[in-house]
């Protein structure tokens, strides 16, 4: 089975082309200017590209599907989020595995997978959270990434006392992924600092969602890039910071690049075009807002936004943590720290960073593919194969429409969440066609695809 995208304008992250791309069964096999369909044989569908984008498949590096947290859990599953991340663009899904700190890691990592693979209409991988690290954990670990292919860690500084890890066993964990070559991502705030404040707020009558951000301030992100930077300074690991929401955060991971540690920074698709006057809004309604690292002052996506144009941001991911308003998010109206923390938007993701990205005029065409795809495929081990469009590629491709003109709202979202945080937010481009290795998975927002043809993508260690 063939398919042929004809005429289209081909964005990658280092090209600007027009040409025809043929995918035969799962791969891009011919890139050239003019494919004449009939000199093809075979069945074969025809894709009109013109006046059309074609870009790699949108990889989103950062998202939570299966997600037990702040005593409940996130609504989305595989099916939901798949459906909502297709729709969107994005063709590759890296979950983070969050199990509990008496969970066993290896049993963790069944029980993600036995959730995706019956479900997943995108590919998909992991990122392994370490929430307790002893010599049972560190055998599993190593089964993990050898036989499993997970080859990227995830640890938190923050949530202090659920999940994240004492500095001895952060410094032992860091060491061993050096060893294996394995890449640590890590959400980094001082856990202990936000404690403290959480209590002093709440001591003080301070409950509402619009103290959630007063709660952990920039100083105490930034505090936990640079103790991380200088664990991984000394055990030589390799570092993703997660989620990256200010300035002096993003300062932070650069001083620590400038030392030699190698580090790599992601921010997210709330924090560059939401700010903290969300999680203000009256009437408990800012609690659809609270995530952390919190939305910040608005300025921090004036630093955010020129770091992804320079290149020092390399990602863009979603952070995905789906709760619904009611039943869920309420749980905190009596105190903003039991509000479970998340903002929907594996959906809205590569509309959003074109409309406000590249349409704005803060990124360019090949800066948005490789902070949308092919820079987290390079970090996380999936490129080539991943995040290009090149012969012997998957077939993981994006027919985008930049004369589309929409709106946002939960209406049109797939996720299973009850509200949108971009609620009739005008939005220009949409996909109009995405494949997944080579089989129509969505079209003009619809998704039209099959469930359960996503695969695991097996990754190997690359970061030693
Ligand atoms: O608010 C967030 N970010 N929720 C999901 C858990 C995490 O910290 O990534
Ligand atoms: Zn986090
Ligand atoms: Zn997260």
């Amino acid at each position: 089975m063939g398919v042929l995208i004809k005429g289209g304008r081909v964005v990658t992250a280092t090209d600007d082309y027009s040409a025809d791309i043929y995918c035969h069964d799962e791969t891009i096999t011919s890139i050239a200017p003019d494919i004449d369909a009939a000199s093809l044989g075979g069945a074969v569908t025809v894709i009109d590209a013109s006046r059309k984008f074609v870009f790699p498949g949108f990889i989103d590096p950062h998202v939570h599907i299966h997600l037990p947290f702040m005593g409940t859990h996130a609504c989305d599953d595989y099916e939901s989020a798949s459906k909502a991340a297709l729709v969107g663009g994005t063709t590759t899904l890296i979950e983070m595995i969050c199990p509990c700190p008496n969970d066993e890691p290896l049993e963790a990592f069944h029980e993600w997978n036995n959730k995706a693979a019956p479900l997943a209409a995108v590919d998909y991988t992991f990122h392994m959270s370490v929430v307790r690290f002893d010599e049972a954990a560190r055998k599993q670990l190593i089964e993990i990434v050898h036989e499993h292919g997970i080859a990227s860690f995830k640890v938190f500084l923050a949530y202090k006392g659920a999940l994240n890890l004492s500095d001895e066993d952060l410094f032992a964990l860091l060491t061993l992924a050096k060893r294996e070559g394995v890449i640590v991502t890590a959400h980094c705030e001082n856990a202990d600092a936000i404690d403290a404040m959480q209590k002093s707020l709440i001591a003080s009558g301070k409950k509402g969602p619009e103290w959630h951000e007063p709660s952990r301030p920039v100083s105490v992100e930034a505090d936990g890039v640079t103790h991380l930077a200088t664990m991984a300074e000394l055990t030589g690991a390799h570092i993703y910071i997660v989620h990256t929401s200010c300035e002096p955060a993003v300062r932070a991971a650069i001083d620590a690049r400038l030392r030699g540690v190698n580090a790599w920074i992601e921010a997210v698709v709330p924090h560059l075009v939401l700010d903290k006057s969300c999680a203000e809004r009256p009437d408990f309604e800012g609690a659809k807002y609270v995530m952390s690292p919190p939305l910040r002052d608005k300025r921090h996506q004036v630093a955010l936004w020129g770091a992804i144009a320079g290149g020092m941001v390399s990602t863009i991911g979603t952070d995905h943590a789906p709760f619904n308003f009611q039943g869920q998010k309420d749980m905190g109206r009596d105190a903003f720290t039991k509000i479970p923390n998340g903002i929907p938007s594996v959906q809205e993701r590569p509309a959003l960073v074109f409309t406000h990205g590249v349409c704005a005029g803060r990124i360019d065409l090949n800066t948005f593919v490789s902070a949308c795809s092919t820079n987290a495929a390079r970090i996380f081990g999936m490129y080539p194969r991943k995040g290009d469009i090149r012969v012997g590629s998957d077939a993981d491709i994006v027919v985008w429409d930049s004369d589309f003109r929409g709106t946002l709202s939960v209406r049109s979202s797939y996720s299973r969440t009850d509200y949108c945080g971009y609620e009739g937010w005008p939005i220009t481009g949409r996909p109009s066609a995405v494949l997944v290795r080579g089989e129509l998975q969505a079209r003009d927002g619809e998704f039209v695809g099959t469930i359960g043809r996503g695969k695991l993508i097996k990754r190997k260690p690359t970061h030693f």
